[in-house]
């Protein structure tokens, strides 16, 4: 039974001298066995005092903000409890708490306090190893590097030799099977490539897999009779290795599902030899000949089997996190695409055009992260700012899905209705004239008849001029409507076409006064260049802001929050003179630079645009680099983009979606 006292001393942290506090403690609880103090004093300050010159032992528990994690010496451990550098939570206080009563009890029943030492520190270093392993696996967002990581500071801490770490997945079938994922031998370059097997007792990890047991095994040579697993020599054979004694632990994760399996091999951690163990046997010793094999292999030390269940624990939580993230991604991803392909789907012109736009875009990040020397030597582009930029580009025109398809789509200054409806005008008033020639002649022959005229008076003449006049107006507004720049000057054409118009009033049946050229055709007639007018190309410019709004819409997180920016400037030209902002140089986003690039590129080179003809890659290059001598685009990026020939590698034909 152990009665204790608690004793708060808010004053200590005011003192000047801690230790002379400490002694003052110690001597007001002189009738208690142990005393645990928790204070916030450095530990050095704290060391430089014999507290071990008290009756009552000292126990401390120190949160010191300069404390690393060096291993302390055993004069430290036989104080100090604790010593950390970061607050305590309440279940680590907790622990700390259990682990200094456990120590009071071991005192109390007199155990040696070598052995005791010898437990602390195991405690000591374990507790550390995984707090540190739970850290490194945290932090690791790559699969791979993160089976790397538990593989290594497994080895590490059990001072293994070789290592291997076996995946429990689903095949097509919905069955379970184990999948050799990764292994590593220090001693010696043993290639294994990633196998599956099936999920039963006869393998040594399956074993472990389906029963959640821990094995400590002493040679895997000479296993228990009564044992239901085997141990394949084949790949020793193979490698003249000897695998020997074996720890192998099932990794449970928080829902207590084995996941997978550690398995380690081949413990050189000696606990018993004359010079100590240095921590880091696992890459220190190697096994090179068969008595090395004999003589530095031991079993692995007992403590290891729960230490390691925890380790694997902590792996398989890891793990389950990084599937969680990578599938959230992958799925946020996914529906991305999906969403940019539906839209793009509705336009075939434009079809492929962001996934192509991010290809290049990625390309180019990578091409810059190659270059050592010129103005990009110092860019690097880590993986998250690539996918982010990805993000950006293949998001870029998606403001395009709250614009009028009709206008994307207008290849001509008419749109084909409107075209259809002025032609069937003409026609019309084509028939007019003709049909008022014919009323003419009709009633001046009728005149002749009536009252026996002889004298003719000709209108045909008249007539005809007219008619080759309407015909002319056809052919201008056939030849007005193209979207290529002609010789013709748009407004002095349709003002002349309106000035014959007019000379020839034109009735409908009600006899009412039609016109012909409205106002809208007008306007649409009189585009000097391209086939949009002024607010058609304003409502196409306004896409950007769409796609900002909608873009700056999804919660992103905090490594891509450039995205929305990046693809609201991908039509800024570094003279100032692009759209929404006319922002200049450096004042637009190195990425949105790169993506300028790679838009107009792809739009150049679009084989089937409504208003422009494919033009081939030559000439698509060449009107860049036009565009970089005038300071349209950014020169820089545009040599990286030719020097990598980044464009020989979108393939047009793979972005290509049947709709
Ligand atoms: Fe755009
Ligand atoms: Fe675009």
């Amino acid at each position: 039974m152990i009665n204790f006292r608690v004793n708060e001393r808010s004053d200590l942290l005011l003192t000047d001298d801690p230790v002379k506090e400490f002694h003052a403690i110690a001597k007001e609880n002189e009738d208690c066995n142990f005393l645990l103090f928790v204070t916030f004093h450095e530990y050095g300050e704290i060391k430089k005092c014999d507290l071990k010159g008290e009756k009552n032992f000292l126990l401390v528990v120190i949160l010191d903000p300069n404390y690393s994690s060096s291993r302390l010496s055993d004069e430290d451990i036989r104080m100090l409890i604790e010593c950390r550098n970061t607050p305590l939570e309440k279940d680590e206080f907790e622990f700390i708490l259990k682990k200094s009563f456990s120590y009071f009890e071991l005192q109390r029943v007199g155990k040696k306090n070598d052995e005791y030492l010898i437990k602390l520190m195991d405690m000591r270093r374990d507790q550390e190893d995984l707090i540190s392993i739970g850290k490194a696996l945290s932090l690791e967002k790559d699969p791979d590097k993160l089976l790397r990581t538990i593989l290594l500071l497994s080895k590490k801490i059990t001072g293994a030799d070789a290592g291997s770490i076996y995946l429990v997945e689903e095949n097509d079938e919905g069955e379970k099977q184990l999948r050799f994922k990764y292994s590593h031998t220090f001693s010696k370059e043993i290639p294994i490539e990633e196998f599956v097997m099936p999920l039963n007792e006869k393998s040594i990890a399956g074993y472990v897999a389906l029963t959640g047991q821990v094995l400590n095994l002493r040679d895997v040579y000479n296993l228990p009779p009564d044992a239901p697993f085997s141990f394949n020599k084949s790949i020793d054979l193979q490698h003249q290795y000897r695998s020997k004694t074996m720890l192998v632990v099932p990794m449970r994760n928080h829902i207590d599902e084995i996941i997978g399996v550690i398995q380690l091999l081949n413990s050189k951690e000696d606990i018993r030899a004359n010079d100590g163990i240095s921590g880091n046997e696992a890459f220190e010793i190697r096994l090179t000949s068969p008595e090395d094999f004999e003589t530095k292999v031991v079993p692995f030390d007992s403590r290891y089997e729960s230490l390691m269940e925890a380790v694997a624990s902590q792996a398989a939580i890891a793990i389950e996190n990084n599937r969680m993230i990578r599938q959230i991604e992958t799925q946020f991803e996914e529906f991305v695409k999906a969403s940019v392909h539906a839209i793009e789907s509705r336009d075939k012109a434009t079809s492929g055009h962001s996934f192509r736009v991010a290809e290049i875009c990625k390309r180019m990040a990578l091409a810059i992260n190659e270059e050592n020397d010129g103005v990009f030597k110092e860019v690097r582009f880590s993986n998250i700012e690539i996918k982010e930029l990805e993000y950006a580009a293949l998001l870029h025109d998606f403001g395009k899905v709250y614009i009028d398809l009709a206008v994307f789509m207008k290849g001509k200054k008419l749109y084909p209705k409107d075209f259809e409806n002025l032609m069937l005008k003409i026609n019309y008033f084509y028939r007019f004239v003709e049909l008022q020639a014919l009323l003419q002649n009709y009633n001046q022959t009728k005149r002749i008849l009536d009252s026996e005229e002889i004298e003719y008076k000709g209108c045909n003449l008249d007539i005809e001029r007219k008619l080759q006049s309407i015909k002319k107006i056809k052919e201008l507004i056939c030849q007005l409507n193209e979207p290529t720049v002609t010789e013709l000057n748009p407004t002095d054409t349709i003002q002349m076409i309106l000035g014959e118009i007019n000379e020839i009033l034109c009735k409908d049946i009600e006899g009412n006064v039609m016109e012909i050229i409205d106002e809208m055709a007008r306007k649409n007639l009189s585009i000097q260049k391209g086939s949009l007018n002024d607010e058609e190309r304003k409502e196409i410019e306004s896409h950007v802001i769409h796609t900002y709004n909608f873009v700056s819409k999804i919660p992103w997180p905090p490594e891509y929050r450039n995205i929305p920016e990046i693809a609201l400037k991908h039509h800024e030209k570094l003279d100032g003179s692009g759209y929404p902002y006319g922002l200049k140089g450096e004042e637009i986003p190195l990425q949105a630079r790169m993506m300028a690039i790679a838009d107009i590129y792809d739009a150049l080179t679009a084989s089937d645009r409504p208003y422009k003809k494919a033009i081939s890659k030559e000439t698509a290059l060449k009107i860049l680099g036009e565009e970089a001598e005038r300071g349209k685009i950014d020169k820089h990026l545009f040599d990286i983009f030719v020097k990598h020939r980044i464009y020989e590698f979108v393939d047009r034909d793979s972005y290509r979606f049947s709709s």
